[in-house]
């Protein structure tokens, strides 16, 4: 498939490069406008109430994109000199130029990550700070992150989140789920999302990745704390007015069944396994090591869960990528010299043909890789 503007390229270096459905556009034509900060966008309302709905939670705050999610979600929990436990490889840690300590005024206790994007328990509950010790922060705060991208964007179960839910708890402390993923997570675990929301006192997720909406984020939860979040909202300045016309895609991809983005996202990820499994017969493909598939050695299809792809070339890394730009393929350089794909709205099984075809040839003409520096993780 080729999508509008976008010249016969199969972009796969992100979800968030997806555009609008017509559907979507027609929405953003036709919503009815207010203005929100007033509370009065008729459209804007009406996607919080499905959000929160959707997700079992009381109410629901729309967002500029899942980064102000989580800025905010800290803001509605936390106050300056307190501290969140998060994973030392997630998006709040690593990709959020430190908003929690910039904005909010706290610190992040960071804890090590299992390839399965679990935490050792022990240490979960060691990492509560003892808020007799007048030395110490006080936590305020546990994090995680579903999917969870560094393991190859592998879903965290609904026992996992239960449990790490239940010792926050045990320690007077909310928990939040960056959920930029969130559906993809839910589908891949054949879950509703409101079962899988349901230990989290939070949620964020996005609209803009994996369901194709052009702009957007919601963040979910207990009243007083959307409360809080939406004074947070305006302290960044993220305050909108007529913005149902963006909020409007939102309920389209927010739809039940083959009507919205979700239930879809199920394609996206037969077609990252089909990627992965094209990739593993490849010379020259290997294992991500790190987070994202700890032993080396091939390629291990299994390891996708969801629409994320992570593998390693033996070649020059950045000769390979070109070879591929060349041939219209795009993919991302992340961490750790590895290479990331990420199947979404826009690419389909034939794509998955083209590319790993593209994937040959470009193995084919690079030479055998010295290993490049390591480099960051992108952002999205
Ligand atoms: C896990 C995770 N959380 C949060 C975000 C932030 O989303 P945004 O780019 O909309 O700020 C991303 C972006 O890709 C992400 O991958």
């Amino acid at each position: 498939m080729t999508l509008d503007g976008r010249g016969g390229l199969v972009d796969l270096r992100s979800d968030t490069v997806t555009h609008p459905t017509p559907e979507m556009r027609m929405a953003m034509h036709e919503a009815e406008l207010g203005d929100d900060v007033f509370g009065d966008d008729p459209t804007v309302n009406a996607l919080e109430e499905r959000a929160a709905a959707l997700l079992g939670k009381e109410a629901a705050l729309f967002v500029a994109s899942g980064s102000m999610g989580n800025l905010v979600a800290q803001l509605g929990h936390l106050g300056r000199g307190q501290e969140t436990i998060a994973g030392a490889s997630t998006h709040i840690v690593s990709d959020e130029q430190a908003g929690h300590a910039v904005v909010v005024g706290t610190s992040i206790k960071q804890m090590a990550e299992r390839p399965d994007g679990t935490w050792d328990l022990d240490e979960l509950n060691d990492a509560f700070r003892d808020p007799r010790d007048l030395h110490q922060p006080i936590t305020g705060l546990v994090a995680i992150e579903n999917t969870h991208a560094h393991t190859m964007g592998r879903p965290l179960t609904l026992d996992y989140t239960r449990t790490v839910a239940e010792i926050a708890h045990a320690h007077g402390v909310p928990l939040h789920v960056d959920g930029a993923r969130f559906f993809n997570a839910a589908v891949a675990l054949g879950l509703e999302p409101r079962e899988l929301a349901q230990p989290a006192d939070s949620v964020t997720f996005c609209l803009s990745k994996g369901l194709a909406c052009p702009i957007g984020s919601l963040v979910v939860g207990p009243r007083d704390f959307i409360a809080r979040a939406r004074r947070g909202r305006k302290l960044v300045g993220g305050g909108m007015r007529q913005v149902g016309v963006l909020a409007a895609p939102g309920l389209v991809a927010l739809k039940d069944g083959p009507a919205g983005m979700i239930e879809r996202l199920a394609e996206d990820h037969a077609n990252a396994r089909r990627l992965a499994e094209g990739l593993a017969a490849l010379d020259g493909i290997e294992s991500a090591g790190g987070l994202a598939q700890p032993a080396p050695g091939p390629l291990d299809p299994g390891r996708v869960q969801t629409n994320f792809v992570i593998f390693r070339v033996r070649r020059d890394r950045a000769e390979f990528m070109d070879a591929l730009h060349g041939r219209g393929i795009l993919m991302v350089e992340y961490a750790h010299n590895t290479i990331r794909a990420v199947t979404h709205y826009g690419v389909d099984a034939t794509d998955v043909e083209r590319v790993l075809a593209a994937c040959a040839a470009a193995l084919r003409e690079t030479s055998p890789g010295e290993v490049a520096a390591a480099t960051a993780a992108p952002a999205s």
